[in-house]
């Protein structure tokens, strides 16, 4: 049975967001927008998610006993500064004593400082709308880092600003509900010049740490690789989508649509991949190939996109470390779960390049507008009772961490049972 291997300088774990595990918080816009209870799938807002704010210690021992051996987590940004200029040393500290724990379990730290959600202060300012957007978040993210100065030397400062300036500002899908080309552009810009803010302030503190960026990437491909308007669509959304957050956050060159001022510097340390689907193009639309296999959200299962992604962004930044920020799939009965981690782990299997592999994610969670009804997690929650268990795919990955290597009897000893 041929092994896959691993190197050991490729470290694996999970990675998770605030808003979506911790729960509690009323102070954020998306609980600001969810709180009717009319704009998620089931109607659910984030209040209870994981409980994770309470419950981290049981948690992070969870994590322990699965071997992992890194964890990207996020930082609230409405915790720190609830209100204008007021920072909260106790939400500080409670961060704190979470990554000491983490530490203390041997797990090592990723830090987002920005994941899809604005302390409703900021947001009624303008949010990331407003020129001053940049100063704010800094200014934010300054008092965060000298907090963490010795404790945390990596970090992410904004979280897949595509899909959130996309979502919010251009399909009027999230918490702003606009659909303006323009609103879109000039959000991409406020958090390109955020971003560029931060892994100033963030080097400025901590000059060893690395600072990067977690971009959603799409491998989109032509419905039809002989029509050229196909074509042309396919290069424009990759373009859009792939290229431009891309290289505006790394070098602060604003290439169109976004703009043509061009700022010389690099922002980046390491480059962050977060890759779930692939598409094909056609008409100026998304569509699933029907020969794909599909997740619970209809999302294609193309691990073969994975490669193409993860040889473009190389091809984009040769010299520069990748860290799979985010990789995972929506699979409630846990039926193909553990055969998709196997597949995407086995293209980056490949690459020397690739150092760390965040799974998304740890357990199922608060997923915006799916709200409580999606099902990412290696670790089955029960939002009624708080409990939680294991999936099959979580022993397996817990496994292959453990051997650094999978073999296809491995994958088998734990596919296919339903644990619903
Ligand atoms: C986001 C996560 C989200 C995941 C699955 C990513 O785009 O960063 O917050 O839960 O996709 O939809």
């Amino acid at each position: 049975m041929e092994k896959i291997k691993f190197r050991n300088d490729l470290l694996f774990g999970v990675a998770t967001a605030s808003t979506q595990i911790e729960g509690g918080d009323t102070n954020h816009t998306w609980y600001d927008w969810t709180k009717d209870g009319n704009k998620t799938k089931d109607g659910s807002t984030s209040l209870r998610a994981n409980s994770h704010w309470n419950n981290y210690k049981a948690h992070i021992d969870l994590m322990k006993e699965l071997n992992l051996e890194i964890y990207r987590m996020s930082i609230e940004w409405s915790r720190i500064e609830p209100t204008e200029g007021c920072f909260s040393d106790e939400a500080m500290e409670h961060y704190i004593d979470e990554i000491n724990y983490l530490k203390d379990k041997g797990i090592k730290v990723l830090v987002t400082l920005h994941h899809f959600s604005n302390p409703i202060w900021f947001e009624k300012k303008g949010g990331f709308k407003l020129k001053d957007s940049p100063l704010y978040f800094a200014r934010y993210v300054d008092f965060v880092v000298r907090h963490l100065n010795g404790l945390v030397s990596e970090f992410c400062t904004i979280n897949e600003p595509n899909i959130y300036a996309i979502n919010c500002f251009l399909y009027g899908e999230w918490l702003n509900e606009e659909k303006s080309f323009s609103s879109c552009m000039r959000v991409l810009r406020n958090m390109t010049r955020s971003h560029i803010e931060a892994y100033k302030v963030i080097h400025n503190v901590i000059s060893d740490s690395k600072v990067g960026i977690a971009l959603n990437m799409n491998n989109f491909i032509p419905k039809n690789k002989k029509n050229l308007f196909d074509k042309i669509e396919t290069w424009f959304f990759d373009r859009c989508f792939n290229k431009l957050m891309s290289y505006s956050m790394g070098y602060g060159k604003y290439i169109l649509p976004l703009g043509i001022k061009c700022k010389k510097g690099v922002f980046f340390d390491y480059f962050g991949i977060n890759y779930y689907t692939s598409n094909l193009v056609h008409k100026g639309k998304l569509e699933v190939d029907p020969s794909w296999d599909t997740n619970n959200l209809g999302w294609g299962i193309t691990p073969f996109g994975f490669d193409k992604i993860i040889n473009k962004v190389h091809k984009m930044f040769p010299d520069k470390e990748i860290y799979i920020t985010e990789n995972g799939t929506c699979d409630k009965d846990d039926s193909f779960r553990a055969k998709y981690l196997y597949d995407h782990l086995e293209v980056l299997s490949k690459y020397d390049f690739i150092k760390r592999y965040y799974h998304w994610t740890f357990m199922d969670n608060f997923e915006w507008k799916e709200g409580e009804s999606a099902c990412f997690g290696l670790v089955k929650y029960n939002y009624e009772d708080g409990t939680y268990e294991l999936r099959n795919s979580a022993l397996f990955y817990k496994e292959l961490i453990k051997k650094r290597y999978m073999d296809l009897d491995m994958l088998k000893k734990y596919m296919g049972e339903k644990d619903d």
